[in-house]
C-alpha cells in the first residue's frame, strides 16, 4: 500500500490564499528543547551590550520577557523605543504593529527587528487601508466626510496609522483613548463653519476600545455609536444614521479579550466573596459594565501592585501577563476572568528559539526579520504618533 505524505496545511501551498501558510523564517531555528537556549541568549544578549536594546511587552512568555531591557504596554514601549537613539538595534518582543510603530519613532541608522515574522495581530488585521478608504467615501458621498476625525488604536498597521495623519486624525492606546477624543472633537473647534453639523469620530479598528470610552468616560450614548461593518455595503449603516452618529466604530475586536463575559464575572462574584473584577478596556462593554476597574496592561499591573495583602481579582486580560501576576504576587488571590486557557497566540510567536536565533544572527552580523515601513507611510503615520505624544497629560 502507498502512503500519502500530507502536509500539515496542506491548502496552504501558495493554492489557497484563504489558508494560513505562514510565514518563512529563513536560517536555522535552534529546536526548543535546546537545553542551553536560556545560556545562549544570555550570551548573545551580552555580546550586543548597548547596541542592542530588547522592549517587552506585558503579553511576552516569561522565557522572553527575562530578557527585556524593559517591559510595558504598547504606549509605554513606543516611547522606550523613541527614547533609545543610541541603539543600533531594537529587538521587540512583541507584535508587527508595534514593531512597525518602532521603526516610525527611531531614525533611519537604527534597525528595528521581529523574531517571528508571524507574530502579527488578528485585531490590526480586520481594518485594511483599503476598506479604510472605501468606508471614507462613503462618508464623503453621506456628506459628514468634513466633521470626522479619524482616530486609531496602536494596534493598527502603519497603512492606518498615515491613513489617520493624512486626514487630521491621531493615533491612541489603551492609556490614553479618553484624551485622544478629547482632542479629535475639539480639533475642528473654530475652523468648521458655522452650520457644520458636530464633529463626529471614526475609531479603527477596535470597536470595544472606542465604544467604552466614549460612553463610559466621555458621556456619549449608545445611540450616539454606529458600527461600520467593512463587509456589508456602506458599512451596513444609511447615510442618516451616519449623519446622526457622533462615534463611528469600526467593526473590529480582540480575539482574546473578546472572550471575556460578564456571566463569568458574576458567576465568579458568588464564588468568590470579595473579589474584583478588573479589565482591559479591548473587553466588551458588558464586561467592562460589569467590572470594578478597567484600563491598560500598565494600569493592571500597577493596579495589584499597589492593592493590599488579601485582595481577591478576577482579571481579564491576556493569560501570560494574569499567571505572572498571580506568581508576583503570593498575597494576593488572583485569577483569570475566563473558563478556559487562552494566551494570544500571536504575541506567543515570540519564543526562545526565536529570540536566540534573531540575537546570534545580529551578533554574527545579519539583521534578520527587519521591520521597515516605506518613507512616505511613515512620514504620515509619524504625524498621527507626535500628535498622540503631544496630547496634553500624555
Ligand atoms: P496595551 O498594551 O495598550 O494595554 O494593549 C493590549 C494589547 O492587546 C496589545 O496587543
Ligand atoms: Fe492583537 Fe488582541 Fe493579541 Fe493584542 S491581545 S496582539 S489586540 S490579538
Amino acid at each position: 500500500m502507498t502512503t500519502v505524505d500530507l502536509p500539515l496545511l496542506p491548502l496552504g501551498r501558495g493554492r489557497d490564499l484563504g489558508s494560513e501558510r505562514g510565514v518563512d523564517c529563513p536560517g536555522d531555528l535552534p529546536p526548543a528543547s535546546d537545553p542551553d537556549l536560556v545560556a545562549r541568549a544570555r550570551a548573545a544578549r551580552d555580546a550586543l551590550g548597548d547596541r542592542a536594546f530588547v522592549l517587552g511587552h506585558h503579553y511576552q512568555r516569561d522565557e522572553v520577557i527575562q530578557f527585556a531591557d524593559v517591559t510595558g504596554d504598547s504606549f509605554k514601549l513606543a516611547r522606550e523605543a523613541a527614547a533609545r537613539p543610541d541603539a543600533e538595534y531594537i529587538v521587540f518582543c512583541g507584535v508587527h504593529f508595534m514593531a512597525e510603530s518602532a521603526d516610525i519613532l527611531t531614525g533611519d541608522h537604527q534597525q528595528v527587528v521581529l523574531p517571528d515574522l508571524a507574530a502579527g495581530c488578528s485585531m490590526a488585521d480586520m481594518a485594511r487601508l483599503r476598506q479604510v478608504e472605501d468606508a471614507w467615501d462613503a462618508l464623503g458621498a453621506a456628506g459628514v466626510a468634513e466633521s470626522v476625525v479619524p482616530v486609531t488604536y496602536m494596534n493598527s498597521s502603519a497603512d492606518i496609522k498615515a491613513f489617520c495623519g493624512r486626514h487630521d486624525g491621531v493615533v491612541c492606546t489603551s492609556s490614553n483613548a479618553k484624551r485622544a477624543l478629547d482632542w479629535a472633537f475639539a480639533s475642528k473647534d473654530g475652523t468648521a463653519a458655522p452650520d457644520a453639523m458636530p464633529t463626529k469620530v471614526l475609531f479603527l479598528p477596535d470597536q470595544h476600545l472606542g465604544r467604552n470610552t466614549a460612553v463610559l468616560e466621555m458621556g456619549f450614548s449608545l445611540d450616539d455609536c454606529v458600527v461600520w461593518d467593512p463587509h456589508r455595503p456602506g458599512g451596513g449603516l444609511t447615510e442618516q444614521e451616519l449623519r446622526d452618529a457622533r462615534v463611528i466604530l469600526w467593526k473590529g475586536h480582540c480575539s482574546v479579550h473578546g472572550r471575556f463575559s460578564a456571566e463569568v464575572g458574576r458567576e465568579l462574584r458568588r464564588t468568590l466573596p470579595g473579589v474584583q473584577l478588573l479589565v482591559h478596556p479591548e473587553c466588551r462593554h458588558e464586561v467592562v459594565l460589569e467590572a470594578d476597574l478597567v484600563g491598560s496592561t500598565e494600569f493592571i499591573i500597577n493596579t495589584v501592585r499597589a492593592a493590599p495583602p488579601g485582595s481577591i481579582w478576577a482579571i481579564g486580560t491576556e493569560l501570560n501577563l494574569v499567571r505572572r501576576l498571580a506568581a508576583e504576587h503570593p498575597e494576593q488571590q488572583i485569577t483569570f476572568l475566563d473558563k478556559t486557557v487562552c494566551y494570544c497566540s500571536t504575541m506567543n510567536r515570540i519564543d526562545l528559539p526565536h529570540l536566540v536565533w534573531a540575537l546570534e544572527s545580529l551578533v554574527a552580523g545579519t539583521v534578520v526579520n527587519r521591520i521597515s515601513v516605506d518613507a512616505d507611510t511613515e512620514h504620515w503615520a509619524r504625524v498621527a504618533l507626535e500628535r498622540m505624544l503631544a496630547l496634553p497629560g500624555v
